[in-house]
């Protein structure tokens, strides 16, 4: 029985979610205009109970097993999938059911609060099979191209709904200082004006100018703040630094992310001066919050919450009161949730600032017509790995490469020669081409999913009548017009990636000598998450070309090769002539890297 004054607001509440569409996964009439999304928000806020409230701000990962009937008994506000959590079917069709059967789920609850659901599409909707994967966001650094981030951003954002997700924990904006750290590739490069111009580009590509078009995501800027100065580029490190290089270095992204309406941020396991900042109030709220204005909601990053000192309910409290509104638990979600419940009813944790955590988590939904347009657009579903997606990412490709070395304007190569022999372990995988955060969180080496080699990018290129020999060792060289050798890094990702030498491997030292021991004129190409220690083999190369981890589209590569299209990439790092020059960077009291940032050859 509702009584009267229930009634008023269960009838404005009602209009203002429109919850007569919610049942049908297609009709989705226009949100009622009547209310402004403040006033939305309010009305349904004054409904929630604090169990109701504490769910909208829980996250758990759909893979925990009882997930639909968690969904309901806790009325979680969201879900994730991490790296690699996929549903049996891999498929976009696979994706797009598994997400309508969990908002289905999320209706199913009093209030019928949609989800939200996050994933890490960094580098495309890469936890699909099948999906376009672009280069990572150093080779889109390299681009120098805001224009051309955003259109990868845009295109990402339609692989993404087109399977029903609506969330990525991207950009990753960090800045990173030290290229030991494991997550360099994250960052668009080493320089805070780089970084502020494509996190803009970026937020606007995947949320668009309103995020509540059908093919719009929302983005999250990561991770909060200072990720990737830590000392050492030790991941989940300490960042030490005085707070005026702090914000100057770190700071003009979020700047960028938060002007473009930036939907979500994502704190970082890293410290500054030895405070976590995932327990920073000063960070998290004083500065994010109230100095930048940022309107969206902070989550927290993987169990993050987790890693602050004094017990797990001590670490809820210090994390939620610093200004972390929703958390990333993601698996023991019941001790999450009774430990909040605790700390409230013990006015640790403000009512006002739950309050405050669930507004956000509510403005953003219905900012992003989660209420009105609850279920997958299926017709988005089979643009996913199109070619038209395929084609911009190739662009990206293409326009991400940078050229280091060039004697004699060796290149471009000619597409009638007799015969190329292509060496190196990162020729023909493509696992090694898109690195980590591929398919499964760490990436791996082989056929990992749909796309096209280096290899096979040169093959697709010359002439009839050019053979095109292979060899992983770097045998059967002899007698070729000119050696390509594709040389660099396996995939990893996050601290896994952490190197104290970046040094090339054994066996990539031993391809390049047994192919510059035949005297073939030799093309050296570098495929990796980082500029590495390269010095000796760039100087008996006569042309040296660095890929990043260029994605699906190898092709791109070979135009560059071929001169279908002349380089233009520009370094977004300095490149280090040894080990013991590492961190250099841009502005260091003595610089003298063995290439400057900025630097990028072109064809005469
Ligand atoms: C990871 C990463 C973060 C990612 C999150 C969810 O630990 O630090 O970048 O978004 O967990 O996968």
């Amino acid at each position: 029985m509702i009584r009267p004054f229930h009634m008023r607001w269960f009838l404005l509440v009602t209009a203002a979610l429109g919850l007569a569409c919610a049942e049908s996964p297609t009709a989705a009439p226009e949100p009622p205009t009547a209310l402004t999304l403040d006033e939305r928000v309010d009305s349904l806020v004054a409904l929630m109970t604090l169990d109701e409230k504490i769910g909208q701000m829980t996250q758990a990962e759909r893979s925990r097993g009882s997930i639909e009937l968690d969904i309901r008994t806790y009325t979680l506000g969201s879900l994730l999938s991490g790296g690699g959590s996929a549903p049996a079917d891999n498929s976009p069709g696979g994706w797009a059911d598994m997400y309508d059967r969990y908002q289905q789920a999320a209706l199913q609850t009093r209030l019928r609060i949609p989800l939200i659901y996050g994933i890490d599409a960094v580098h495309g909707h890469n936890n699909v099979r099948g999906a376009v994967i672009m280069p990572h966001n150093i080779g889109l650094g390299c681009t120098n191209d805001a224009a051309l981030v955003e259109e990868v951003g845009r295109v990402v954002a339609r692989e993404v709904a087109g399977t029903g997700i609506d969330w990525t924990f991207a950009p990753c904006i960090a800045v990173p200082r030290d290229e030991r750290w494991g997550r360099t590739y994250e960052g668009f490069g080493e320089t805070p004006d780089l970084t502020w111009t494509m996190a803009g580009a970026a937020v606007r590509g995947l949320q668009g100018t309103d995020v509540r078009g059908g093919e719009r995501i929302v983005a999250c800027a990561k991770h909060f703040l200072g990720d990737g100065g830590t000392t050492g580029g030790d991941d989940q490190g300490n960042t030490q630094l005085d707070e005026l290089t702090m914000r100057g270095l770190h700071l003009p992204g979020y700047l960028a992310a938060v002007q473009a309406g930036v939907g979500t941020v994502m704190a970082s396991y890293s410290s500054w001066n030895g405070q976590k900042m995932h327990g920073s109030r000063y960070w998290l709220t004083d500065v994010l919050k109230v100095e930048l204005g940022f309107k969206g909601f902070v989550v927290s990053d993987w169990q993050g919450v987790d890693q602050l000192p004094g017990g797990y309910e001590a670490a809820v409290e210090t994390a939620i009161n610093a200004g972390i509104d929703m958390v990333m638990v993601p698996i023991n979600i019941e001790l999450f949730i009774s430990s909040l419940r605790r700390l409230v009813n013990a006015n640790r944790v403000p009512m006002s600032r739950i309050d405050d955590a669930v507004r956000r988590i509510l403005r953003v939904k219905f900012q992003m017509g989660l209420f009105e347009r609850t279920f997958t657009d299926r017709a988005l579903t089979l643009a996913v790995g199109s070619a038209a997606h395929r084609a911009v990412a190739r662009q990206a490709v293409r326009k991400s490469i940078v050229l280091l070395k060039n004697d004699s304007s060796f290149l471009p190569l000619s597409k009638s020669l007799t015969r190329i022999h292509v060496a190196g372990k990162n020729a023909d995988d493509l696992g090694n081409q898109c690195g980590g955060w591929t398919i499964t969180w760490q990436g791996q080496s082989g056929a990992i999913t749909t796309g096209t080699t280096i290899l096979q990018g040169i093959r697709d290129a010359v002439s009839a009548n050019t053979s095109v020999t292979y060899s992983r060792d770097g045998s059967g060289a002899a007698g070729a017009d000119v050696a390509i050798v594709v040389l660099g890094e396996t995939p990893y990702a996050e601290m896994l990636g952490d190197r104290s030498d970046l040094n090339l491997t054994s066996e990539d030292l031993t391809t390049f000598t047994r192919v510059r021991a035949t005297g073939v004129p030799t093309v050296l190409v570098l495929v990796s998450g980082r500029p590495m220690i390269v010095t000796d083999i760039a100087y008996a190369s006569n042309a040296f070309l660095a890929a990043w981890l260029p994605g699906t589209e190898g092709a791109g590569v070979a135009d560059v090769l071929f001169g279908d299209y002349h380089p233009t990439g520009i370094l977004s790092h300095s490149w280090p002539r040894a080990m013991n020059q590492v961190p250099v960077n841009v502005g260091d009291p003595y610089y003298d890297p063995l290439f400057p940032v900025g630097f990028g050859l072109h064809y005469e």
